[in-house]
């Protein structure tokens, strides 16, 4: 699933035209994931927390979608990683169009980082638990790489939801893009076995929004 990923699947570009387009995403949201997408936009601003001379880990960044909350002026170190080259390309075509100086771009398996041990204060990872082989190692990774006091925020496409998502699951598993995933019992536990407190989740249809504190 990894390799269908790095090669740049079809779905990333899809999944891309529509999350860079807020009007669109919310009604495609919700007729196929019954979700407010509205939360997925709210936690980018979690950004804004960070201090100044802070770093910032996005992983899975796809096309730079979460780029959207970070000000120009921000003194930042905001690094965009993603396992697909594509991605990566379109995320720092993005960073020149809002002229964020502060972004960096770095391939990046999401279960094997190429950071070191507490590198940043917050990890976002909008959309990608669902995508790794392994959800428990990446969240470990995350966990590593986070400063005590760090926070994982981000989302995930759950699979202990109603029936009416199965075909979703399905679909993304035929394509070689979905991985096993988990349910809200899982998430929980891939958290505390990481180190994390105080989870926040939220569900909303089909995809859990979460924050965390390492
Ligand atoms: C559904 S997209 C979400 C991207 C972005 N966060 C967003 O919300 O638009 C999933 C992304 O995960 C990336 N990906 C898949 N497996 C990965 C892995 N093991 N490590 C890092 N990135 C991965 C894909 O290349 C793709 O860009």
């Amino acid at each position: 699933m990894s390799a269908n990923w790095r090669r740049g699947h079809p779905w990333a570009a899809v999944y891309d035209f529509f999350v860079e387009r807020e009007t669109l995403s919310r009604p495609v949201g919700r007729l196929l994931f019954g979700t407010d997408t509205g939360l997925l936009y709210d936690e980018m601003h979690a950004v804004e927390g960070v201090p100044d001379g802070g770093s910032i880990l996005d992983i899975p960044c796809g096309g730079g979608v979460a780029l959207r909350a970070l000000a120009r002026d921000r003194d930042v170190r905001y690094v965009a990683a993603d396992i697909a080259p594509a991605m990566l390309a379109r995320t720092r075509q993005v960073a020149r169009e809002r002229r964020l100086d502060q972004v960096e771009t770095q391939i990046a398996d999401a279960e094997d980082m190429p950071f070191a041990d507490a590198e940043f204060d917050l990890c976002m990872s909008f959309a990608g638990l669902h995508c790794f082989p392994h959800p428990d190692l990446a969240t470990h990774e995350v966990g590593r790489v986070l400063k005590p006091g760090g926070r994982f925020v981000g989302s995930v496409f759950l699979v202990d939801g109603s029936i009416r998502y199965l075909p979703m699951v399905v679909l993304g598993r035929v394509a070689g893009v979905m991985g096993p995933s988990g349910g809200m019992a899982d998430l929980r536990r891939w958290f505390d076995e990481a180190g994390f407190a105080d989870a926040q989740i939220e569900r909303s249809g089909a995809i859990a929004y979460f924050s965390a504190v390492r």
